[in-house]
């Protein structure tokens, strides 16, 4: 019998993958074909498996570095410069928040309040990577898209995903959403979505270090209760967005009571906190009573 031999980008994957088990990361497989496809060039996964070729000796050294840095806990996609959401393969980097499967859900609840089709003006208050906005861009072509944030780098890396899907239309806003006169300047809206800070300072010191050592500390730490830029949003919505109009937010798991009792005070009606994929309770959905309600 002829003994197989592992070679090429396979043998690169498997050593790989070795080590990132050794070393106790839950999907060393996975986490391993990801690595080597992007220092392999941005290679097709599938590819890794069906080439009998290897690295070049700078693609290895490459590999080597990316090890590294994951072993370190830097996070996979900051490694790899990308993150899947939803329909996309958004560029990622430290300049933004990693987009998370929660936010997909996010956007599938926003999906379901909102005719689709006709036309909608929408604002994604804290983009970030843009995943929201552009997303919503590409999946309801007639909405008219408005996304702010108040990090210029965060909006940098946005508008270069944007660019990458030939998504055009989508106003980019600098702004602190949590000065109330910003809001003054935005039009009339039928939805507003955001993803915003949430964590509080008790919080912070229980994050993975892989999320407090290497994403934005603003994109996640809102004060106290996490609460410093949910209170000013639901204020400056209920100013801006129309009667009949919706607002959903992602929120921490334990934040809900908290939040809803703030949409209720901000004057919203039909309040619910809606579980996500998982169950827990993470989306505040509320609507701007009609006029004479
Ligand atoms: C949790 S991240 C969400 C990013 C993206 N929407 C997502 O879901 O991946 C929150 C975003 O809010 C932005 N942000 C924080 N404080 C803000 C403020 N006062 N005004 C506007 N944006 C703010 C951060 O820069 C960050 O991009």
């Amino acid at each position: 019998m002829t003994a197989v031999t592992t070679t090429g980008l396979r043998l690169r994957v498997e050593e790989c993958s070795a080590r990132l088990a050794a070393a106790g990361f839950e999907e060393p497989r996975s986490e391993a074909e990801a690595l080597v496809s992007a220092a392999a060039g941005g290679l097709p996964r599938h590819l890794l498996y069906a080439t009998e070729s290897d690295l070049t000796d700078d693609q290895h050294a490459r590999l080597e570095t990316f090890i590294q840095r994951r072993l370190a806990g830097e996070p996979l996609q900051y490694i790899t410069g990308e993150a899947a959401f939803r329909l996309l393969t958004l560029r990622v980097d430290r300049r933004a928040l990693i987009p998370r499967p929660e936010t997909e859900g996010l956007v599938e609840v926003a999906l379901r309040l909102v005719p689709t089709h006709g036309p909608a003006t929408v604002l994604d208050a804290g983009t970030g990577s843009g995943a929201i906005a552009i997303s919503l861009a590409m999946e309801c072509p007639a909405w008219t898209i408005l996304a702010a944030d108040a990090s210029p780098a965060a909006l940098e890396l946005a508008r270069e995903n944007a660019e990458r899907y030939d998504v055009s239309g989508v106003e980019w806003i600098e702004a602190d959403l949590s000065n109330f006169s910003v809001w003054r300047f935005l039009p009339p809206l039928d939805l507003l979505i955001s993803n915003p800070p949430y964590v509080s300072e008790d919080e912070w010191g229980d994050l993975p270090v892989e999320i407090s050592e290497h994403e934005p500390r603003s994109a996640l730490l809102a004060g106290p209760e996490g609460l410093d830029l949910i209170l000013p949003i639901l204020d400056g919505a209920s100013m801006r967005v129309k009667p009949g109009g919706i607002v959903v937010m992602e929120i921490g798991e334990k934040q809900g009571e908290r939040v809803a009792e703030a949409a209720r005070e901000a004057g919203f009606t039909d309040i619910r906190i809606a579980p996500d994929l998982a169950g827990r309770p993470r989306y505040l959905i509320a609507t701007q009573p009609l006029r004479g309600d």
